[in-house]
């Protein structure tokens, strides 16, 4: 018993744990630095300490896609710090690299990328962990980290044991998998990925595409191309270390191709491309277009460079930031008749 009282923190600021910088504190919190401390909780989860509630479990990664809503968490939030990774298979085509959840997920890139492995370089300087981009299934300039995870790893917290989870059992979708759906029971402890010795370009991104188009296709390596995509996320994004975001705040809306028409017409620059349930509009354009790029209002801003980007300037409730983002889904559901759906995961 003494082991649990000893592991388990009360009244944690998550305000340095959360890239938005709101200010919350999580009542029951716990550093999951390695496998003994996922049977620990295990163990207290099943025995259900009333002095503990531990029926609503929070994985917390680097916060960098998470939004505290309340000043209390109720959730019992765990912070997952496990570390490491390891080559568990290899041939002539591939390697299978399995990396544990704790680690962030711009390192691994970089790691994967200095050896010549390839696939993920699109998705460069992204923050959060790899348990987080196995969650979210991470996507950005033409790539999605879905196409190559192998498997993940999760433990049971109710059962105390480890289930693997293939490609297609994790239900990968836009911005959306399997665990998404679930109550925090199992948490992700590794992801497996497997990823290619031989190295092709994935240029169907045109930004990214045309910073190469002066470059001998076999010359470029996949470490150039995680340089070149830091170099454009650099300068159109903001760095959270400098001003509170979480990326993209809302997702892009997927809607009709009748509803896509009728916007076209009113709106012949609209952006838009293809989806597999219809036309997936670009949300920084509609944002933009309701005239909220850079628009401040308080301490609460859509970023000046990329309109999907909400920015913390400082807010003292999170209340100032959840009530901003509202009114821009508001005015975009009367201009456009579109519904904004939040991207980050939302903790209560
Ligand atoms: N656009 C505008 N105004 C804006 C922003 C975008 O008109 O303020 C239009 C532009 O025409 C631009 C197009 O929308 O060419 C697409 O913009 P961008 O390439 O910036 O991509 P996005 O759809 O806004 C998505 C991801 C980003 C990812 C980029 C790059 C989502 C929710 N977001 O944004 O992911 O970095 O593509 O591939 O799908 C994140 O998830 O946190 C994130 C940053």
């Amino acid at each position: 018993m003494l082991q649990f009282e000893e592991k388990i923190l009360h009244n944690v600021s998550l305000k340095q744990m959360n890239t938005l910088n709101i200010d919350a504190k999580a009542q029951n919190f716990m550093y999951i630095n390695d496998i003994k401390d996922l049977f620990l909780f295990s163990q207290m989860y099943k025995q259900n300490l009333q002095s503990h509630d531990v029926r609503q479990i929070f994985t917390l990664g680097e916060g960098s896609n998470t939004i505290f809503a309340q000043k209390i968490i109720n959730a019992f939030v765990l912070k997952m710090q496990i570390k490491g990774k390891k080559i568990i298979k290899e041939d002539e085509k591939n390697v299978y690299i399995k990396c544990f959840s704790g680690e962030l997920w711009r390192d691994f890139v970089i790691y994967a990328c200095e050896n010549n492995y390839s696939g993920l370089e699109n998705l460069a300087a992204i923050y959060g962990t790899i348990g987080g981009a196995a969650v979210q299934n991470i996507g950005a300039y033409g790539e999605e980290v879905k196409n190559w995870i192998d498997s993940v790893e999760v433990f049971s917290v109710k059962d105390s044991v480890f289930i693997t989870y293939n490609n297609k059992e994790c239900c990968f979708g836009y911005r959306d998998s399997i665990f998404q759906h679930q109550d925090g029971g199992e948490i992700i402890y590794s992801v497996t990925f497997k990823l290619n010795k031989h190295f092709v370009f994935n240029n169907s991104y045109k930004i990214l595409a045309d910073a190469f188009n002066n470059c001998e296709k076999s010359s470029i390596t996949p470490l150039q191309v995680a340089q070149k995509v830091t170099e454009i996320r650099n300068n159109k994004l903001p760095n959270p270390q400098k001003l509170g975001n979480v990326g993209s705040f809302f997702k892009n809306p997927v809607v009709s191709f009748t509803l896509y028409e009728d916007l076209k017409m009113k709106y012949p620059d609209i952006v838009a491309f293809d989806d597999a349930n219809g036309k997936k509009i670009s949300a920084g354009w509609l944002i933009e277009k309701c005239g909220f790029k850079g628009k401040r209002i308080g301490n609460v801003s859509m970023h000046s460079k990329q309109a999907l980007v909400l920015v913390n300037y400082g807010v003292k409730d999170v209340e100032e930031l959840l009530d901003f983002s509202d009114m821009i889904a508001k005015q975009i559901k009367i201009k456009f008749n579109i519904d904004l759906i939040k991207e980050p995961h939302i903790v209560m």
